[in-house]
C-alpha cells in the first residue's frame, strides 16, 4: 500500500507520470471514475479553501463520495502520541480513529499543520506519521508541518505547462508576514523543483535557513536530475534573470515556541522583501507563483499579483487536477 506523504517518496518518472495524468484530467481526455462510489475521508485539522474544495470537487469527479471531519470541530478531539494517560483534553486516540476510517473510506487525506512550539519534535511530522502508523489505507498528506505534497505536484505542473520540460531559473523566495508561518509549502517546492531539475534559489534573510536533511535531500535530488540548488541572502540579485517566482513566507526554526522573538526579527525585512514591480524588472519577465492564500501588499503588491504574468489562479486550479491523479493512482487505476 503506497501514501501520498511527500514527492521525494515517489521517483522522477513516478511523478512525471503524475503531471501526464493531472494534464489528461485538465484537458478533458480522461473522464474515467476510477473512485466508483468509493469514499474518502478528509481530516482537517486546520482551515482551508483551496485544499478542502479541490478534493471535495475532485472527489466528486472520480466518482467517489466525500466524508469531511474537523477534530475538535465536527468530530472529537484526538491524541496521537503513543502511550499516553488520556486523562486532558483528547477523547479519541489516531490509533481508533484512523482505523475506523479505514473501514469506511478507501483513503485518507490529512491536514495537520506545525504547532509551532518544538522545533525538533515538529520537523519530524509527529500526527502525519501517528495517522500513517495506524493506517491500512492510503494516506494523502493536505499539508503536514513539514510537507505539502500536493501543491508542490500542482505548482510542477503549472510550471510545465507554461514552460514545457526545460529546466528554468526557478526562485523561491521568502516575504515577511506579520507572524512567522509553517515551512511546508517551501519546504515541498524546493523537493519537487529540484526532483523536476530546475536551477532552484531560495533566497530568505540569515536566521531563516530550511531544515538542514530537507536541504541535503534537495541537493542530493538536484544532482541526480541535472539542476542545482543555491542559497541567496541579497533578495533583489535572487531575482536577477528569474524565470519563475514563487513567493512563501516561513517561520524561523531558531523561534519556534517563541513568536514573538520572530516577529521582533523580521522586523527590518518588510519593506525589503515584498515582491514589487522593482524587483519583478530584474527578472528574465518571470511569472509570478504563491500557494495562496496571500496577503496582498504585504507579501506582494497588487502591481504584481495583478499582473498578466500571474498565474496564481492557474496554480490553484491545478490541485484539483493534480489531486485526481494523486487519487487515481492510489487506487490502483492507470
Ligand atoms: N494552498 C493551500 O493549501 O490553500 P488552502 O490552505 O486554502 O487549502
Amino acid at each position: 500500500m503506497k501514501h501520498f506523504l511527500s514527492t521525494k517518496d515517489f521517483t522522477r518518472t513516478e511523478i512525471e507520470g503524475l503531471l501526464e495524468r493531472a494534464f489528461a484530467f485538465k484537458r478533458g481526455e480522461d473522464t474515467s471514475k476510477p473512485l466508483d462510489k468509493n469514499s474518502i475521508a478528509l481530516v482537517f485539522f486546520n482551515p482551508s479553501l483551496r485544499t478542502r474544495a479541490s478534493m471535495q470537487v475532485g472527489i466528486y469527479e472520480l466518482g467517489g463520495n466525500v466524508v469531511v471531519l474537523e477534530p475538535g470541530g465536527t468530530s472529537w478531539t484526538l491524541e496521537h502520541r503513543d502511550g499516553v494517560v488520556m486523562d486532558g483534553d483528547k477523547t479519541e486516540h489516531v490509533a481508533e480513529f484512523v482505523r475506523v476510517l479505514g473501514r469506511y473510506c478507501k483513503a485518507i487525506g490529512v491536514r495537520t499543520f506545525a504547532a509551532m512550539k518544538d522545533w525538533e519534535a515538529e520537523r519530524l511530522d509527529p500526527v502525519l506519521n501517528a495517522f500513517a502508523k495506524h493506517a491500512d489505507v492510503p494516506l494523502i498528506n493536505l499539508e503536514s508541518a513539514m510537507h505539502h505534497p500536493c501543491q508542490a505536484l500542482a505548482d510542477m505542473m503549472t510550471i510545465r505547462e507554461r514552460f514545457g520540460e526545460k529546466s528554468k531559473r526557478v526562485v523561491l523566495t521568502w516575504a515577511w508576514h506579520p507572524k512567522p508561518l509553517p515551512m511546508a509549502v517551501s519546504n515541498s517546492f524546493a523537493l519537487a523543483a529540484a526532483q523536476a531539475g530546475h536551477t532552484l534559489v531560495i533566497a530568505h534573510p540569515k536566521g531563516y535557513e530550511l531544515d538542514d536533511e530537507l536541504m541535503n535531500d534537495a541537493r542530493m535530488f538536484a544532482a541526480h536530475a541535472g539542476g542545482s540548488v543555491e542559497v541567496m541572502h541579497d533578495v533583489d540579485a535572487a531575482f536577477d534573470g528569474a524565470h519563475i517566482i514563487y513567493a512563501k513566507s516561513w517561520g524561523s526554526k531558531n523561534f519556534y515556541g517563541a513568536p514573538e522573538k520572530d516577529i521582533a526579527e523580521r522586523a527590518a525585512y518588510r519593506e525589503k522583501w515584498i515582491i514589487d514591480a522593482a524587483k519583478m524588472r530584474r527578472t528574465d519577465d518571470a511569472v509570478f507563483m504563491h500557494c495562496l492564500p496571500v496577503r496582498r501588499n504585504v507579501i506582494v503588491t497588487d502591481e504584481v499579483i495583478d499582473a498578466a504574468n500571474s498565474i496564481v489562479i492557474d496554480e490553484a486550479e491545478n490541485r484539483l487536477h493534480a489531486q485526481k491523479a494523486v487519487m487515481a493512482m492510489l487506487l490502483g487505476e492507470n
